[in-house]
């Protein structure tokens, strides 16, 4: 059966590399972007599985109904919606203003939730229906100077993981997706230019993480199309998947891997040194 997916952020990197991917298991794309322009001539050489919204995540929520809507309308239906615009917010927590802090969170965690909320209805009305969410690395483990990026993806792992626990008796899917370091423009001194800190304290290790991010720029050992291969088959309980139950969460790349194992290691073992103050301040019973 063809399915019908929604991705949001497909102008370029993780988002952009779902549409051959998805193309090519037969299924229909509805791609949405702030710009569409970009993406014409993706629909104009598949017409019948490819369809250009323009959507921006950070709409006010009457809007994103009526672009989730239309989206709806093209093929009658829509299977899997996949929230990935993002943007990365690099800086101490000293020199992100407020400002910076809530934009962050509106693209990352509040239009993850406009976009979803406005198909869950649809998803209800069908009893069916994949929701998957890019997430990242950053949604388990903070950084230095990623405290508004990790902010927002670790809040969005949160919200998540309470949004399957409530729609999962309705007879629908959720998927967490958390990359590590994928080759993508997210942290290209253009989308998230890295200033040099003007604390005197934070100026040294600016300088080391804009250098870091200008080094690894072109070099991260993720691989995009790989990552969307690996949604489509635990949507379509193919190659990885096949025969097996989709997990909540899905690690991707060995950066993450051997970030996140590190820290669970060190949470457990705080965990159990300190397990008997923890259990200190409950009521005798
Ligand atoms: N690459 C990595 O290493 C990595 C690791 C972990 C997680 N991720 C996550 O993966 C997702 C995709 O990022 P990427 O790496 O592919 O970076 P990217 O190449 O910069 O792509 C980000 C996409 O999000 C779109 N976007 C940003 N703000 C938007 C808004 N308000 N409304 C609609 N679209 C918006 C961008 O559109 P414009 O062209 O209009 O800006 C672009 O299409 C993000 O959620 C990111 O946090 C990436």
């Amino acid at each position: 059966m063809s399915l019908v997916w929604l991705v949001t952020g497909t102008s370029t990197g993780i988002g952009r590399a779902f549409i051959p991917a998805v193309l090519a298991r037969g299924d229909k794309v509805i791609a949405t972007s702030r710009n569409t322009s970009s993406l014409e001539s993706l629909q104009c050489d598949n017409p019948d599985s490819v369809r250009v919204l323009p959507l921006d995540v950070t709409s006010p929520q009457d809007e994103i109904e009526k672009a989730v809507e239309q989206a709806i309308a093209v093929w009658g239906k829509v299977d899997v919606v996949v929230n990935n615009a993002g943007y990365s917010q690099v800086g101490t927590w000293e020199d992100i203003s407020p400002e910076m802090l809530f934009a962050c969170f509106n693209t990352n965690v509040f239009g993850a939730h406009r976009v979803t909320r406005a198909l869950l209805p649809h998803f209800r009305q069908r009893r069916s229906g994949w929701m998957v969410f890019v997430s990242s690395l950053s949604g388990l483990v903070g950084h230095p100077m990623t405290s508004a990026y990790a902010g927002s993806k670790f809040a969005l792992e949160g919200m998540v993981e309470s949004l399957a626990a409530e729609t999962a008796p309705l007879g629908l899917h959720t998927l967490l997706v958390e990359p590590g370091r994928f080759r993508t423009e997210i942290s290209s001194s253009d989308k998230s230019p890295v200033h040099i800190s003007e604390v005197p304290e934070y100026a040294e290790m600016s300088r080391f993480v804009r250098d870091y991010l200008r080094d690894l720029s072109g070099k991260q050992q993720g691989d995009p199309a790989k990552l969307a291969n690996v949604v489509l088959d635990f949507v379509r309980g193919e190659g990885v998947a096949e025969g097996k139950e989709a997990p909540l969460r899905i690690l991707l790349g060995g950066d993450a891997l051997q970030d996140v194992k590190g820290k669970t290691e060190r949470l457990l073992g705080s965990i159990n040194e300190w397990e008997h103050v923890t259990t200190s301040t409950d009521f005798e019973s």
